[in-house]
């Protein structure tokens, strides 16, 4: 009676929906959530889906479709990553309009309004539906409806906002969960579900609602226009201060500047585009190509000084390393990057830059010391980073292999019994963390007079972009 067929299948799921209908009255709208498919071995395919859904007249008034499953949410595309294409359901859900009446939409990695207005004029769906975009921006549909798309937080699929489960590809890569009290107040604040690398108020509203008004209006000097920088100067804007950001290089966007040449950061360029837009959209002093000197500092006298002034990248102490190239430099200019490429350092950022040579058609070997490739990482984040590495044919990961000398041939390793190899490569990159620039950071708090001093980002320990963001917005805050 409930098993065998696609009708028989369809009938609990039916019997539920119509009891559902006779309660409620056809008054209520009733929205049905359901995989386009499963992608899983076994699984409801989408055109077993579509058939189920053609049999759904009268009982639901909006079909919704997702994809996947919770435990295996980047490989079964619940949760789609800046690797996937955007609208990931979209055809899925074309697919199953086709066989229904009933009003369709698609949920998954839609973060534009160009793109889903054009989905929705090309008949694939009838409405869109977002989860992290609304995370990342909840004024999405106010903006895109008043012509402020460029305004707009464009989700960047990173998943700080929901991490993922961390048993996906298996026990060893379990995450160790820190202990919470030795971890810097920003990042414990950011390991809850909803908070956002690039929306500093997503997950903090009753903090930041709580923080009291400027008493007046101060003079605050920002110093880095990287992110955390960019955003303090932002928010010490809006609360009516007068800011002067000062950027010791030609150009804003910090560290974030090397997205301009990597395709899959988009999104992560769409942001740090939008960082810089809203500074330049506001009346805020920008002075380029200055150093805060001590000296500056003392002629300026600011009553808050915000210092976001980065980090450096960590060099490697072996015999050699100064013929390699740091990961960052590759960005700006791959011109010296030969075919065969070492990469030292098979953490995240090692592996999204071994990715990226990859890309462009070097042969890649990633060298890591530990056992795992992004030991840092988890979960969708992780998943999505060895699956992509897993797909790249030029890619050769080498883990448990710590480098002991970079010569002009490559890269001499030695295993954890102590065998040594050398793996041949014309260009050898590192990748080893970054550097907080404390003595500069230190410097400048001493020269700071009677300013309040407030500290952001990388200049504090190596930050990610939600701590660098919200941290920057943390510090305009405090500024009363
Ligand atoms: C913080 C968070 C919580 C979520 N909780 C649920 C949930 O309880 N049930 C569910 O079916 N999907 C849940 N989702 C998945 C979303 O509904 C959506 O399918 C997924 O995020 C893909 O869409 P997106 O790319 O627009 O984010 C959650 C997503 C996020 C980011
Ligand atoms: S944390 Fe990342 S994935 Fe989540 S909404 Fe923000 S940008 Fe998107």
């Amino acid at each position: 009676e409930y098993s065998g067929n696609l009708e028989k299948r369809g009938r609990f799921p039916r019997e539920i929906l119509g009891d559902i209908r006779k309660r409620m009255g056809t008054d209520f709208i009733i929205e049905l959530r359901i995989n386009g498919a499963d992608l899983v071995e076994g699984g409801t395919t989408n055109e077993q889906t579509a058939g189920f859904c053609s049999t759904l007249d009268g009982l639901v008034d909006i079909i919704h479709i997702s994809s996947g499953f919770k435990s295996k949410g980047h490989d079964t595309e619940e949760f789609s990553s800046m690797y996937h294409p955007h609208g990931v359901n979209v055809e899925r859900a074309a697919n199953i309009k086709k066989k229904t009446r009933i009003p369709v939409t698609a949920v998954g990695g839609i973060n534009s309004p160009e793109f889903a207005e054009r989905i929705i004029a090309e008949g694939k769906v009838d409405f869109v539906s977002l989860a992290r975009q609304l995370i990342a921006d909840p004024e999405f549909a106010n903006k895109a409806k008043s012509g402020r798309e460029d305004e707009i937080r464009r989700c960047t699929r990173c998943y700080h906002c929901y991490p993922g489960m961390p048993e996906i590809l298996g026990d060893d890569r379990a995450r160790v969960v820190p202990d919470m009290k030795s971890l810097p107040a920003t990042t414990q604040r950011g390991l809850g579900v909803g908070t956002c690398s690039i929306n500093p108020v997503s997950g903090n509203e009753v903090e930041i609602e709580s923080m009291p008004e400027p008493r007046g209006s101060r003079s605050v000097l920002v110093v880095g226009g990287g992110p955390a920088g960019l955003q303090a100067t932002i928010t010490a804007f809006d609360r009516k201060h007068k800011v002067t950001l000062v950027e010791k290089g030609g150009s804003l966007g910090g560290i974030l500047n090397f997205t301009d040449t990597d395709v899959h950061k988009i999104d992560l360029k769409n942001f740090k585009d939008l960082l810089v837009r809203e500074v330049k959209r506001r009346n805020i002093k920008v002075m380029l190509n200055t150093e805060a000197t001590p000296e500056f500092l003392a002629k300026l006298r600011p009553d808050a000084v915000i210092l976001a002034i980065g980090a450096s990248p960590c060099l490697p102490v072996i015999t050699g390393a100064g013929t390699a190239m740091h990961a960052l430099d590759v960005y700006r200019d791959d011109s010296r990057v030969g075919k065969k490429v070492v990469m030292v350092g098979g953490g995240l950022a090692g592996c999204e830059t071994a990715l990226h040579l990859a890309d462009k058609g070097h042969e890649v070997t990633i060298v890591e010391m530990q056992n795992r490739l992004a030991p840092e990482a988890y979960g969708l984040a992780l998943t999505a980073t060895i699956r992509q590495i897993e797909k790249a044919s030029n890619i050769v990961v080498k883990t448990g292999m710590k480098c002991i000398e970079i010569s002009d041939k490559g890269v001499k390793v030695e295993n954890s019994s102590g065998k040594e190899e050398v793996i041949k490569g014309d260009t050898i990159v590192y990748s080893l963390g970054m550097n907080a620039r404390r003595s500069e950071t230190e410097r400048l708090r001493a020269a700071a007079g009677k300013a309040t001093v407030f500290e952001a980002g990388d200049c504090v320990r190596g930050a990610n972009v939600y701590e660098a963001v919200t941290e920057g917005l943390m510090a305009a805050m405090k500024v009363i």
